[in-house]
């Protein structure tokens, strides 16, 4: 395909390349415009560069729909901006007038370099309506790391970096605290502005996926929210990883020393407990919606193995209060409601509009309490600890309960042995111990827990 030149314009005005296609405005006179068969070479032509348009947040699907009647109805208004034959404003026009075929105007901005344009580029964009807290940051950051460099070396020659950019710098030295200048450029605080980095560095790596930074953008999601989860999740990979490792390097252990741990469903495995011989059940059910299938087993297998007089403690969500108290009922007797008071923040339930700050610990009694003289506290509390479980549970309130609610000659027993948070205490406490779960590389992880 040939590309013919079909004129060179130098002058100041507006051109009809295209009679009734397209209208350009020349300002440089190292341009020359050429004609092609098609509408796209054309624009081709006139270049889009990759990074600028990178630095411009993309519309919504109705601001776009609403900018795309607009110049159909009315044309496009205001001229597009130019630096030689480089688009650098107006790239949503641009983009809608040749797929229409509609006329517009162009206007040449000078930059002395790339920086500057840059620089140019993403404040203008500041000055957008509607832009997303999500992409404020996004070009603050752009911004600071264009600016970076330059405020470096205008700390570090005497020329205060002239020669690297013109771009227009600040005055006085650069900002000490980037983080906060940034923040302010952004419009927004300095937490979240580090929320939106995190965000932006997570889709960029592919951790998170660009749909979710949709969801940010139009608000469905907050960027606090999202970071957390980011954090949460990030958090966790480490911990399975560390699992993992404690995993592999206790099935290398002799297992004779768990043959108190059994594998599988404590429901399956009851037999594995002599009956009556149980002086405490300490356990944590999964808290899910499902695992409430499991309390009637659990009613079951604590009326049968723990001794007269024994208890269970139970943790468990709020959510599962009715039916725990439900399936206990007419085989155990409803001692009390403890509460466990999370030291760390507070988890929001925005479903239910509560901001939770304790979960409840039910405690169930065989017949009755023999020992009343022992003054138990019905508030308990322990820090959050997640190396050997997902929802595992602070090892000082697991052996308050034991130490106040088994003899030091009793059996303690766990139903949902998880990360062996009660095993662990059951053997800081000298108490023999049995537990069952019905993961094998959980159990895995707590045997390895317990070894050590
Ligand atoms: C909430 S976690 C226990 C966490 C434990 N308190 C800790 O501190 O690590 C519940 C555990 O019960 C296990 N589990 C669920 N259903 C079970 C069942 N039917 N029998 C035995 N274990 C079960 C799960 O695999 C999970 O590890």
């Amino acid at each position: 395909m040939m590309w013919v030149p079909v004129t060179r314009l130098e002058s100041e005005n507006y051109e009809t390349i295209r009679p009734g296609l397209l209208h350009v405005r020349l300002s440089l006179p190292s341009v020359t415009v050429w004609q092609f068969g098609s509408l796209r070479l054309w624009s081709d032509k006139l270049k889009i560069d990759k990074e600028f348009k990178s630095l411009i947040p993309p519309l919504g699907r109705e601001e776009l729909l609403q900018l795309e009647e607009n110049i159909k109805q009315d044309g496009c208004r205001d001229p597009l901006v130019v630096w030689g034959d480089i688009l650098v404003d107006g790239h949503n026009r641009f983009d809608i007038c040749t797929r229409n075929e509609i006329k517009f105007k162009t206007v040449s901005h000078k930059f002395n370099d790339r920086t500057e344009a840059i620089i140019w580029i993403i404040d203008n964009q500041f000055g957008r309506r509607n832009l997303a807290d999500i992409d404020r940051i996004a070009l603050a950051r752009k911004r600071e790391e264009v600016l970076r460099p330059i405020a470096k070396e205008n700390l570090r020659t005497p020329t205060g970096g002239r020669g690297l950019t013109s771009a227009k710098l600040p005055e006085s030295k650069p900002p000490i605290d980037t983080r906060k200048e940034s923040a302010k450029t952004a419009g927004v605080g300095e937490r979240t502005y580090d929320a939106g980095k995190l965000i932006l560095d997570a889709a960029a790596s592919g951790e998170i996926s660009q749909e979710v930074v949709e969801e940010v953008r139009r608000k469905e999601k907050s960027i606090h929210r999202v970071a957390k989860d980011i954090k949460e999740s990030r958090q966790k990979s480490n911990r399975d990883e560390k699992r993992k490792e404690a995993a592999q390097a206790a099935e290398q252990e002799s297992p004779q020393f768990f043959d108190n741990v059994h594998i599988g469903d404590f429901r399956l495995n009851a037999d594995k407990v002599r009956d009556g011989s149980v002086s405490l059940i300490f356990t944590d059910p999964p808290y899910d919606k499902k695992a409430e299938e499991l309390f009637e087993g659990l009613a079951d297998f604590a009326m049968n193995k723990l001794a007269e007089g024994g208890s269970l403690v139970m943790y468990l969500g709020h959510l599962q209060l009715r039916s725990a108290l439900n399936a206990f009922d007419g085989k155990l007797r409803h001692w009390w409601t403890c509460a466990c008071v999370h030291d760390g923040g507070k988890t929001l339930m925005r479903e239910y509009g509560i901001r939770v700050g304790w979960k409840p610990m039910l405690w169930f009694v065989k017949g009755t309490r023999h020992d009343k003289q022992k003054i138990i506290s019905d508030v308990v509390s322990g820090a959050t600890e997640k190396t050997h479980h997902d929802w595992q549970q602070d090892q000082s309130e697991a052996e308050y309960w034991i130490e106040s609610l088994c003899p030091v000659d009793g059996i303690v027993c766990d139903t949902f042995l998880g990360g062996g948070t009660t095993a662990a205490a059951a053997m800081k406490l000298r108490r023999k111990w049995v537990g069952f779960e019905i993961d094998h590389d959980q159990a895995v992880i707590a045997m390895a827990r317990c070894k050590q």
